[in-house]
């Protein structure tokens, strides 16, 4: 039997990928993850794009280091768009007037508030189609701490029992914005570091399915979130928090994770649709200002 904290993964395809760049790549673990020297997000051609995708569909979260320390604004958000149409996100204000698909996530020295992104989430699962892509760019990082840990939902879903998959399989969560970071109720504004919120305060909710497919590789990931998955279809309250309980413990299995270690002048990009990830909050006494695009996704099928 598989014991949930000691879970041992089978071997992975990390055999080098055929790019057409010359960049580096350094998996993080056995799981997810991998650091990328040589691609410049700021003079990306055709060919540079698709090796991004490439190393995306492998590795699922991948952090670009080596940025052009001069990267404008302008240059960060037209390479979101040559990733997908960027979505603006209901709730956060965003902080550059000229740029509202640029989300701040800025945590002062000082400031003891809940962090923003610190609880196991993929993001805007409560959305009808939530975040494709997300990408993060680490402007102002601390000298310590602030890693963004990852989790593969692939791996997750493909080492349940074929028993738990078959009951999970074709069933429906509901995901819910009431979940914004520790089931505090949204309208709390003020609560967080981080983000300033926006005009929206209406709790958006929608039923997604619990095995996932992904719409560019047909792999099935589990697609549950201890953010904002909030109810089972079908099943009364107490199946649900059971069976949901399970779940996001099974899905922070170590052996599942990866932790992305931010240096300055790097871009963190990760794919939502099977994998969640959380913010660790480990760095009081120190600024971190990162800026957040959200590559549109589909409705999950
Ligand atoms: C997020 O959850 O989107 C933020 C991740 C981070 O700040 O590392």
């Amino acid at each position: 039997m598989q014991n949930i904290w000691a879970l041992q993964t089978p071997a992975q395809n990390l055999a080098p990928l055929d790019l057409s760049t010359d960049v580096s790549v350094t998996p993080v673990a056995g799981a997810m993850g991998a650091y990328v020297s040589g691609i410049d997000v700021a003079e990306l051609d055709a060919a540079g794009l698709g090796d991004v995708r490439s190393l995306l569909h492998r590795y699922k979260a991948v952090m670009l280091r080596g940025q052009n320390p001069e990267l404008t604004y302008e240059r960060y958000a037209d390479f979101g768009r040559s990733l997908g149409e960027l979505a603006v996100d209901p709730y956060v204000e965003p902080p550059i007037p000229e740029h509202p698909e640029i989300m701040g996530l800025v945590r002062e020295a000082d400031d003891t508030r809940y962090n923003f992104g610190g609880d196991w989430h993929s993001d805007g699962t409560y959305l009808e189609q939530p975040g494709g892509l997300t990408v993060l760019w680490g402007r102002e990082l601390p000298p310590y701490g602030g890693d963004t840990i990852f989790s593969n939902m692939e791996l997750a879903w493909e080492m349940l029992s074929p028993a738990f998959r078959e009951m999970l399989d074709g069933r429906r969560c509901l995901h819910s914005a009431t979940g914004l970071g520790d089931k505090k109720p949204i309208t709390r504004k003020g609560d967080y570091a981080a983000i300033n919120f926006g005009a929206q305060r209406e709790v958006i909710e929608h039923y997604h399915p619990i095995r996932r497919t992904h719409p560019e590789t047909g792999a099935s990931s589990l697609f549950v979130n201890q953010a904002y998955s909030v109810q089972i279809e079908g099943c009364t309250e107490d199946e649900s928090a059971g069976i949901l309980g399970f779940l996001f413990d099974w899905a922070a299995s170590p052996a599942l994770t990866c932790r992305m270690v931010w240096e300055p002048n790097s871009i963190l990009i990760w794919d939502n649709r099977n994998t969640i990830h959380y913010a660790v909050g480990d760095y009081g006494g120190f600024r971190r200002a990162m800026y957040r695009l959200a590559v549109k996704g589909e409705a999950p099928a």
